[in-house]
């Protein structure tokens, strides 16, 4: 497996959908990809317990197992959340929260691993730029390599106004463009890993 999109959104709506068309995409262009989305799944927040420091494991016996097995294999992890409140879905958080019981059983566990981001917020200025700089951040403490899709379009990564349907999102023509800009460029960063 190649490559591992994980969708923080609890619906099957805008999120899904574009992320969806951005793993097609890829499998288009040759790579292997596997779908993980929050959405029906058992995902508990980060108790800050402090298990993972003494036993290289999570206390949280949850799915995120499934993406404590995922994450690893994966060349490429491309990452999509609805926008909430100006910010990244708590969903999405809790993933990134959890990641930390990675962290602790190999501190080099995502490093050299490459990061792209997908936001789909309900405005148009709704806060996807923070959101994508969320996951960045996430990308970045984790030694991972963040991709933008570059100026003209897509500068942090793709952004997408949904309008709050899917239909919206359908027809967002720009979102769209930033996404391809920013698979492309993912795509360059995977061939040089
Ligand atoms: C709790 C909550 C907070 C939201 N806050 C924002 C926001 O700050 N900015 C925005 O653009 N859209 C916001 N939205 C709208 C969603 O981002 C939008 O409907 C998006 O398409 C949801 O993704 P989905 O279609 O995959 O469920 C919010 C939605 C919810 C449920």
């Amino acid at each position: 497996m190649d490559i591992i999109g994980i969708c923080g959104s609890p619906r099957k709506q805008a999120t899904e959908y574009v992320l969806k068309k951005a793993l097609n995409t890829l499998e288009d262009e040759g790579y292997e990809t596997e779908f993980f989305t929050v959405r029906g799944k058992d995902l508990n927040p980060c108790k800050h317990c402090d298990y993972c420091l003494k036993k290289k494991e999570c206390i949280n016996k949850d799915d995120m197992y499934t993406l404590y097995d995922l994450l690893p294999r994966a060349k490429g992890i491309l990452m999509a959340t609805p926008v909430y409140n100006g910010g990244l879905s708590a969903q999405t958080k809790i993933i990134i929260d959890r990641c930390r019981a990675l962290n602790m059983k190999d501190y080099d566990i995502l490093r050299g691993k490459i990061g792209m981001a997908i936001a789909v917020g309900g405005d148009r200025s709704g806060g996807q730029e923070l959101a994508i700089q969320q996951i960045h951040t996430f990308y970045i403490a984790n030694g991972v390599i963040p991709v933008s899709g570059g100026s003209f379009g897509a500068n942090l990564g793709a952004c997408f106004w949904s309008k709050d349907t899917l239909e919206g999102v359908k027809k967002d023509k720009e979102g769209f463009r930033s996404l391809h800009k920013t698979l492309k460029m993912f795509m360059r960063f995977l061939e040089k890993g």
